[in-house]
């Protein structure tokens, strides 16, 4: 692996994400302003950077893995406008400003959601069409493009979203609220590592031992966000806190109370980190986000 840092990948998407935003008629300006303003917003871009970390980490050109990792952030972006909106979680705050419709309007908001998701198929299916001379790059590409969309899907995202909505006002156990986490927040992160290793022409053995790794951390990442509900504060999280309470959510503070959140979230920082001993220092820049992430709420 190369000596990229986390800042060094975040850069290179920041200076990439807008590349593949279409051109819009001047009919639909509308929409094309609401998915930028939510886009350049300034959210911390970990999944594309794990996306092209991962890609570098398995022998592949993170420069080539771009368009995944943009296609993965435009998700992203989608499901917390659509996250955000009234029938949703009815937030007016995200990555530090009002949230979508709160700019736009709730119509506009909706669509600028649909409009990111559809772009993001586009990106991928786009560069795919550039590498039919090159059947194993192909292959490579399309693998990586099922990831995301399946970590996009009803067996992720779209699952999770449900599960945490019917979840409200309920009392649920513990599996259920690992089924919620893992769904709604870890399939993203998994989706986001399994395709850059993918592109980067994984062995199964690494593209197993990077699994392990993503499922950890991205649950670890929403019992973080978990807890900074509870405790931080709106400036550090761009978002209001104390919400989860309000809404009677299916968290682990709720569920397990603050410190054994704190445990836990050890413990997964933990797996995670251990599922890349093996590496070493080549695995650093993964093991160094799952040890900031867990200092964030501690
Ligand atoms: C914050 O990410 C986001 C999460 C902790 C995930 C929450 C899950 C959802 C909102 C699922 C929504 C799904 C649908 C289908 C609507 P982050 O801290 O990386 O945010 P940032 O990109 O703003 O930094
Ligand atoms: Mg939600």
């Amino acid at each position: 692996m190369n000596d990229f840092t986390f800042d060094d990948y975040k850069t290179m998407i920041e200076d990439h994400i807008m590349d593949f935003m279409p051109d819009v008629d001047l009919k639909s300006i509308t929409l094309y302003e609401a998915m930028k303003y939510s886009i350049s917003a300034g959210g911390k871009q970990i999944r594309p950077v794990l996306l092209l970390a991962a890609c570098d980490f398995c022998g592949g050109k993170a420069a080539e893995a771009l368009p995944y990792a943009c296609a993965v952030e435009y998700i992203h972006t989608y499901s917390l406008i659509h996250d955000d909106l009234p029938c949703m979680d009815d937030d007016d705050l995200r990555r530090g400003i009002p949230t979508n419709h709160k700019v736009f309007g709730e119509a506009v908001a909706t669509l600028a959601g649909d409009g990111l998701q559809s772009v993001a198929y586009e990106v991928m299916q786009k560069d795919m069409l550039l590498y039919f001379d090159d059947p194993d790059a192909l292959k490579r590409k399309i693998k990586a493009a099922l990831e995301i969309v399946k970590g996009a899907g009803v067996k992720g995202i779209v699952a999770g979203q449900i599960a945490d909505i019917e979840a409200e006002n309920k009392s649920v156990s513990k599996e259920l609220l690992d089924y919620i986490h893992l769904t709604k927040t870890a399939a993203l992160i998994v989706a986001a590592v399994r395709a850059g290793a993918r592109l980067g022409g994984c062995s199964e053995h690494d593209l197993e031992n990077l699994t392990v790794y993503a499922e950890n951390l991205g649950l670890a990442f929403q019992v973080c966000d978990d807890i900074l509900d509870v405790e931080g504060n709106a400036e550090i999280m761009g978002k209001q806190t104390g919400m989860d309470a309000e809404k009677m959510k299916a968290t682990y503070p709720a569920l397990y109370g603050i410190e054994e959140s704190r445990k836990k979230l050890k413990q997964l920082t933990d797996n995670a980190i251990n599922a890349l001993s093996e590496y070493y220092d080549n695995a650093e820049l993964f093991v160094k986000l799952a040890g900031e992430l867990a200092t964030r709420a501690s």
